[in-house]
């Protein structure tokens, strides 16, 4: 048993108190509980459910290795890869690969979403049963309504099917490919957000519009929103800042930003590409490591409150995809936590970060990255640190196995 002493939000208010950790997970909060003084506030460590961690074909632009470092170090327990890799995740075979190396590669906790394509949709109901019978998928998705690749690019009427055939969530990409053209409006977005929600309820991913940001809050759909399309616009124009859904205009991004209650989740879309592939044209952004950083930085400017930055980046994705025992700091709940020390603010500087991408959208701007993060109870990033090694399934499983047998430790 282990017990650490601080300032954190519980039931709504922000105490300070002790928890205790038994196997990882809180027992008891209690102000009489003594433990290791921690200081700085104690947040819920995140849960980014919008990564693209490559590796296979494409290792020089991340691994699950490289990428779950990187997750660590901005603070995340967990993360959903999206299947859009090389190869595509379309399959059981391909679908335990990748689980096979996050179980022995990824620093942190790791889901899979299953992809769509067309050739899969028919039976896809099958893939998911065969896959559930060993691991969990969060979701179907990212699925394209547009895509380079046709296979990869699911039609409205394959949509629908799909949607009355299997229960799960099916996690959109939302922009029409009719309406896409060069410059991809937010037109595109807003009527393919439209048109979805016609079909049933859906996780729409990186919302960029306030118009999607209402219509959506106004069905039982939920949505994301995105570090980069909250706090960058297309004012400046680069090959480094093309990424899709694109960077919007300064009015809307100012409006998405009030709309930030409305969002269920916020996500990174994690999307790095090479430098080179950038400058080739590469849409996406490296994010995982800087989105609660950036975060929480809002929060400590008070533009961003506690409680709705929780709710975004901890408590809602665990709710919405079903992740037992994530969330919020909570007796029952895993202790993953983020400390940080809000007048430690730095600027993000793309040389220290760990993806692979070596480079950044948010070069220089201001953050407040955590001084630790524990996953289930053990500190695994002490003020720049890493103090686990990669290969957290496996623990998980000793966890689980060895329940009654472990022996407290102090
Ligand atoms: O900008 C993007 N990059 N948007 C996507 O939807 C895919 C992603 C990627 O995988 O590179
Ligand atoms: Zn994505």
């Amino acid at each position: 048993m282990v017990a650490i002493y601080g300032r954190f939000l519980y039931q709504g208010e922000i105490i300070e108190a002790g928890i205790e950790i038994e196997d990882g997970i809180i027992k008891e909060i209690k102000k009489t509980i003594e433990g290791e003084k921690i200081d700085g506030l104690i947040l819920p460590a995140a849960i980014d459910v919008h990564v693209h961690f490559r590796d296979f074909d494409e290792s020089e632009k991340e691994t699950i290795e490289s990428g779950s470092l990187s997750a660590l170090y901005g603070g995340n327990c967990l993360v959903v890869d999206q299947p859009n890799s090389k190869p595509f995740v379309d399959s059981y075979e391909v679908y335990k690969r990748r689980m096979e190396v996050a179980e022995k590669k990824s620093y942190v906790d790791y889901r899979l979403n299953l992809g769509l394509t067309i050739a899969n949709a028919e039976k896809i109901h099958e893939t998911v049963k065969k896959i559930e019978e060993e691991y969990r998928i969060p979701a179907i998705g990212e699925i394209f309504l547009q895509h380079d690749n046709p296979s990869y690019q699911i039609p409205y009427d394959t949509l629908a099917e799909v949607r009355r055939k299997i229960s799960k969530i099916l996690t959109l990409h939302a922009e029409d490919p009719t309406l896409i053209s060069d410059e991809r409006p937010p037109q595109a977005e807003i009527e393919a957000v439209k048109r979805c929600l016609e079909l049933g309820n859906f996780h729409f991913c990186h919302i960029s519009t306030y118009d999607s940001a209402i219509l959506i809050s106004d069905s039982d759909s939920t949505f994301e929103i995105t570090p980069h399309h909250l706090l960058l616009n297309s004012d400046a124009s680069s090959e480094f800042l093309r990424v899709n859904p694109p960077l919007r205009s300064k009015v809307e991004v100012e409006m998405l930003f009030n709309a930030l209650q409305l969002a269920d989740v916020l996500a990174s879309d994690h999307a790095p590409h090479t430098l080179e592939d950038k400058k080739d044209g590469a849409p996406g952004f490296p994010g995982v490591e800087t989105m609660y950083p950036l975060m929480v930085n809002l929060m400590r400017k008070g533009l961003l409150g506690i409680r709705t930055l929780t709710n975004l980046i901890a408590v809602n994705p665990a709710r919405i995809f079903g992740f037992e025992k994530y969330g919020g700091i909570e007796v029952g709940n895993y202790a993953n936590f983020a400390v940080f020390n809000l007048k430690a603010v730095s600027k993000i500087k793309a040389e220290r970060l760990h993806t692979k991408a070596g480079w950044t959208p948010f070069e220089n701007f201001e953050a407040v990255f955590p001084e630790r993060v524990y996953l289930k109870g053990e500190l695994a990033l002490l003020n720049g640190e890493v103090l686990i090694e990669p290969g957290i399934r496996k623990k998980e499983e000793v966890e689980e196995v060895g329940e009654e047998g472990d022996k407290d430790e102090g």
